[in-house]
């Protein structure tokens, strides 16, 4: 089963990826959390990446169909959630032509609506381990020792890009060429919306239901 997870920044897509993960098994592709790992290892995708995402912008089409084709390639017998793939037209376009090659396809989209004015709170309040990408919120969901990872003990931190002025720029990228990609969806039939701004536990059991995972 391949799904994806579409929605603005700061949305709950990677909330909602990591409880996938622990109750059903599921594999997550955060092309995000694939561009920081390759920053913090200082390869040369890093260093080109961080340039971009340091400023709100999207890392090019092309470096990014062909990161996803290679981890497609090495995950193909597995139920994956692409989270944050595909935010342009032609990466929507070009995962069909990957899917499609190896008689797969995607089976759900599942958008999360949400108002933008409460995505800077939720943004610049979020912290994310460096090890192993769990995330926090100082209000809503802070970690027993501040700066540690409940999870692993990882290093906390804030996101370079969850600053006011990075985000104001990651939301307009949203508006501009994820808006067209939800559309894309849209006419194919495969779109399911949700609320993203209720509690993360009805988000979970509604995409859940979505899914037809009856446990
Ligand atoms: P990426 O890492 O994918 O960031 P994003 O899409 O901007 O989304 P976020 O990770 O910020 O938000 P999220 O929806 O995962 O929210 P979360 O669950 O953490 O991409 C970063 C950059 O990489 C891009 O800007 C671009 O440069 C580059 N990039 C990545 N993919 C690319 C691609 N395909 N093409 C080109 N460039 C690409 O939640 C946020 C906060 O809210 C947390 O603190 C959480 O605790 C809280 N929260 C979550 N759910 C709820 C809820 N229901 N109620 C209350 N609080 C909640
Ligand atoms: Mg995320």
């Amino acid at each position: 089963m391949k799904i994806i997870f579409i929605g603005a920044p700061g949305s709950g897509k990677g909330t909602q990826s990591r409880e996938f993960i622990d109750k059903y098994g599921y594999v997550q592709l955060s092309t995000g959390d694939l561009l920081r790992g390759a920053i913090i290892q200082g390869s040369d995708l890093g260093i080109l990446a961080k340039n971009f995402m340091d400023q709100g912008k999207l890392v090019p089409d092309e470096i990014m169909i062909g990161l996803v084709k290679n981890y497609l390639t090495s995950q193909s017998e597995k139920s994956v959630i692409l989270d944050g793939f595909p935010r342009t037209i032609a990466q929507a376009e070009s995962l069909d032509l990957m899917l499609k090659s190896n008689a797969d396809q995607i089976d759900k989209v599942i958008y999360f609506k949400i108002n933008p004015q409460i995505l800077v709170e939720r943004l610049t309040g979020r912290r994310t381990c460096t090890n192993c990408s769990e995330i926090y919120h100082i209000k809503t969901k802070p970690g027993k020792a501040s700066g540690v990872c409940d999870k692993c003990g990882g290093q906390v931190v804030q996101r370079p890009d969850d600053k006011e002025d990075v985000i104001v720029e990651r939301l307009a990228q949203f508006e501009k060429n994820t808006g067209p990609t939800i559309e894309y969806y849209r006419t194919k039939k495969t779109l399911f919306e949700i609320d993203g701004m209720q509690r993360p536990s009805i988000v979970f059991e509604e995409i859940k239901k979505s899914l037809g995972l009856l446990i």
